[in-house]
């Protein structure tokens, strides 16, 4: 199947994103006019010849590039499918990237990349809080394999970057810098653009220049474009906003054609491809993204507005709440078009008095987890981020009573309805 369906204007008009995802890439005529993509549920694809199945092979190994205009052939389901092929497309519209992989998971996007860019005696260097499986792949799975790692806490910025790279030049050459921002649970946020300068000041010469990739999940393309910004690479975990319907599991990596396409060489040999069927879902995700997006960050804050005037709460971290005069403020404003809609509050009475707002939840869900159509509250310090030892909690902003909530698409009123009872 040939792509051809890649119209991105009308005359001279730029289409958006949110208007592209619902026909980018397809072309109805090749599918008996489907309207919709179909799901190309096949592990493998007929070859016209022995001689096309030759030259299909030379193209997906790398052996041959292809050339100006030609579409790389079907040849098995790891390597390439149409379904996954058009998901790619367009999320790679969304990041404004040249290229895009999907994979079976997040955490498959993720692990895929450090293992494209790090070799044994190399050192990552990440944010933190980071994501509670990055934080194992990097600290315990890639030490493993001689593949050290040096943390920083994203509340440092940049001086805490600069310290994290100095420190990690003397172990070994940097392979990538790994950051999340906001950082979850505490939606602190890192300075995209001043990294990638401090990265580039910091780098002695350019082939051993990192790769600076940016955990994006918690924002979604939305909200936040870190390619714009100067990231190399831009990762999701689709499980969360991007599908949005607490349905799959799902990930991707966007970036240049030429980083990209050497992850795509490790995924299809190792095997993290994104089965059809989750790309299909991918597919029929990527049109409602913006609605489902907008709509859950407009709840968000009507809940943050009611939690800000309630007497058992007295923490929010919402970066909507950020003010003037504040550097994360400065950031915001320069990085994000909105607030996202997953945030942590702390309440009254520690562990306990957490719990019982938790038990008492009746239409938000008690499930971690974020960016779902249904709203769901989880204790970081007991569940997602558990396995952080508690001093280290500490230091990061994750107290006993802290609660996070990812707010989906229910009636606003409805979801302070229940939170107002809870904290009763
Ligand atoms: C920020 C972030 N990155 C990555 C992941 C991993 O994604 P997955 O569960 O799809 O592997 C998660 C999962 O919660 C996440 O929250």
């Amino acid at each position: 199947m040939s792509i051809s369906y890649k119209k991105t204007h009308i005359g001279e008009h730029p289409l958006k994103a949110d208007s592209l995802m619902m026909g980018y890439g397809y072309d109805p005529q090749l599918s008996e006019g489907s309207i919709k993509c179909p799901n190309f549920q096949t592990s493998t694809f007929v070859f016209k010849s022995a001689e096309q199945g030759k030259d299909f092979f030379n193209l997906v190994s790398g052996r041959r590039q292809l050339k100006d205009g030609e579409q790389a052939g079907l040849v098995y389901s790891r390597f390439n499918n149409p379904t996954l092929e058009i998901a790619e497309n367009r999320i790679a519209i969304w990041d404004q990237a040249e290229d895009c992989i999907v994979t079976g998971s997040g955490m498959s996007a993720i692990s895929t990349t450090l293992f494209t860019f790090s070799r044994p005696g190399d050192v990552v260097v990440y944010s933190e809080p980071i994501y509670g499986g990055t934080d194992t792949l990097v600290n315990v799975v890639l030490k493993q394999m001689n593949i050290q790692s040096v943390g920083y806490l994203s509340s440092e910025g940049s001086l805490g970057l600069k310290q994290a790279l100095d420190k990690a030049k003397a172990l070994g050459s940097i392979s990538v810098v790994m950051l999340e921002t906001p950082d979850n649970p505490t939606n602190n946020l890192i300075d995209i653009a001043e990294c990638k300068k401090i990265i580039d000041d910091a780098t002695i010469d350019q082939a051993s220049k990192p790769v600076l990739a940016i955990d994006n999940t918690m924002m979604g393309p939305v909200w936040q474009q870190p390619l714009a910004h100067g990231a190399d690479l831009c990762i999701y975990s689709l499980t969360k906003y991007v599908g949005g319907h607490s349905d799959l599991i799902g990930g991707s990596c966007s970036g240049s054609k030429a980083l990209v396409s050497r992850i795509r060489k490790v995924r299809n040999s190792i095997g993290t491809t994104m089965d059809s069927n989750t790309a299909w879902l991918i597919l029929r995700s990527l049109e409602t993204l913006k609605i489902r997006m907008q709509a859950a960050a407009d709840g968000a804050k009507k809940v943050v507005g009611y939690l800000q005037s309630h007497d058992k709460v007295s923490r929010i971290d919402f970066p909507g709440l950020l003010k003037k005069g504040d550097a994360q403020y400065d950031i915001y404003q320069k990085q994000c078009t909105g607030a996202g809609s997953t945030f942590s509050f702390e309440v009254d009475g520690g562990e306990e008095g957490a719990f019982a707002v938790l038990n008492k939840l009746k239409l938000v869900k008690l499930a971690v987890s974020l960016g779902g159509t249904e709203s769901l509250a989880q204790h970081p310090a007991a569940m997602t981020h558990s396995g952080v030892p508690k001093d280290r909690r500490a230091v990061i902003g994750i107290t006993e009573g802290l609660i996070r909530i990812s707010v989906g698409i229910e009636d606003a009123e409805d979801i302070i309805a229940d939170l107002s009872q809870a904290l009763a």
